[in-house]
């Protein structure tokens, strides 16, 4: 079967027809709400209309600065927190190597990608200034409000090792900036230094703003085809546009997390077998928190990679308290990467599995686990994407993204908003003054 398919057997236990027809109600109010943009947060639904208005000269321009980027960087370097890179690292692990950076320039094709300014460690930056020492190094500072303090810090200290090293005028031509269009401390700094800049339109959010510049200009410098994940992403705003719940498993999946959270079933794990699913896991997580945790209300989003956290978590889920609801994302196509090869003499009794892929035994890994864990009490939807192609993943992300828009508002909270995320921010800026 092509494309994505949600299965949602494993909620059979615990969530009854009735209550999904109920849902349904509810569902397509939301449906309307965002069609109609009457809903909160109105004014940000422009990642609704990203996929179809694309804007060629634009994506011409990501392409050759993607080029440009490509000749004169060893390292590129993209600097931004949130919605401003978890998008881009989450496509890039998805299509690059697994050993990626530590593979030469020839052998990746494209410059080394290093993400920065998600933190405020001094390790981290001290560290990264002594890597780029030697290296020659281009930069892409992303931040909507042009003035977050993590991205900010590690911009200002970036920018000067660069001017240190190829004076104003060469630093000038490896600084690409992606801000704001009118506004901002970063905007104003790129037009005064002539930097190039891309446009966050102002009616999208960082962390629905992956498809815009903020994701495709890494996306490009990576070699990725980003037009087909637009071509993915467009396909799906039409599929996941069906009133029918049946028909739209984008909507069926919201209602069934909303019946299961108003079941007091309140955590959602987002599981995967594939290690280089672990950041879109965390544009997930980002997506989710901040659209839904607000009014003392939301499921709270947490992911888990398998197999691997099943021997650090697989106790609680399996056993601990009930309130966790599994979603699997299930790659299909079986890959025939590396098989495990027979030993004479079996000295570790593997020779059953001699042959045999080893994503074949991941697969049973997983079908045991589902079954283990629906069995234990945890409800279960497995969202099978045949294969990891760039069509695919753009529909991914159109998938959580309409699921997510659609689950805030059958919560009742407005999902385009972050007001609690100002509130360390204050206290961090009032202590940091006050340090002075
Ligand atoms: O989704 C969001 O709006 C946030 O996560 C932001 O992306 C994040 O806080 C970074 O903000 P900015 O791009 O303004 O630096």
């Amino acid at each position: 079967m092509q494309g994505i398919h949600l299965d949602i057997s494993g909620t059979e236990n615990f969530v009854t027809n009735e209550e999904i027809k109920a849902m349904e109600e509810e569902i397509l109010k939301a449906h309307d709400m965002l069609q109609s943009k009457s809903g909160k947060g109105k004014e940000m639904l422009g990642w609704m209309d990203l996929p179809s208005n694309r804007d060629e000269d634009e994506i011409k321009r990501i392409k050759e600065c993607a080029s440009r980027i490509q000749k004169q960087s060893d390292v590129f370097v993209v600097i931004g927190i949130g919605g401003s890179y978890l998008g881009a690292k989450a496509i890039i692990d998805l299509f690059s190597n697994t050993f990626n950076n530590m593979l030469t320039y020839n052998q990746r094709k494209y410059p080394q990608i290093i993400f920065a300014g998600n933190n405020l460690s001094g390790k981290y930056l001290r560290n990264l200034v002594e890597y780029l020492e030697d290296k020659d190094f281009s930069i892409n500072v992303i931040s909507k409000s042009g003035k977050t303090l993590e991205p900010a810090v590690t911009f200002r200290t970036l920018r000067l090792v660069l001017e240190e090293k190829y004076g104003i005028r060469g630093a000038c031509e490896r600084i690409y900036v992606t801000t704001d269009k009118e506004k901002g401390i970063l905007h104003d700094i790129a037009v005064k230094n002539e930097y190039e800049m891309f446009v966050i339109p102002n009616d999208i959010g960082g962390r629905y703003s992956v498809l815009t510049p903020v994701g495709l200009l890494p996306m490009a410098v990576a070699n990725i085809e980003f037009e087909d994940i637009l071509d993915g992403a467009q396909f799906a705003s039409y599929l996941y546009n069906d009133r029918s719940l049946e028909l739209n498993e984008c909507y069926m999946y919201a209602a069934i997390r909303n019946i299961l959270y108003r079941n007091g079933v309140n955590i959602e794990l987002l599981a995967s077998y594939e290690p280089s699913f672990k950041y879109f896991i965390e544009w997930f997580k980002q997506l989710f928190g901040e659209s839904e945790g607000k009014e003392n209300k939301g499921i709270f989003p947490a992911g888990v990679n398998y197999t691997t956290d099943l021997h650090s978590m697989g106790q609680m889920i399996q056993e601990g308290r009930r309130n966790i609801f599994e979603t699997v994302i299930n790659v299909e196509k079986d890959r025939s990467f590396i098989t495990l090869p027979e030993l004479e003499n079996d000295d570790d009794g593997l020779n059953y599995l001699a042959g045999k892929d080893i994503d074949f035994i991941n697969k049973q890994a997983f079908l045991g686990t589902v079954k283990a864990h629906v069995d234990g009490g945890v409800p279960n939807m497995i969202i099978n994407i045949d294969d990891i192609n760039e069509y695919n993943v753009g529909q991914l992300i159109v998938f959580f993204e309409k699921a997510c828009a659609i689950s805030g508002y059958v919560l009742g909270v407005n999902p385009f908003d972050q007001p609690g995320v100002e509130a360390y921010k204050t206290n961090m800026m009032d202590l940091l003054r006050k340090e002075n």
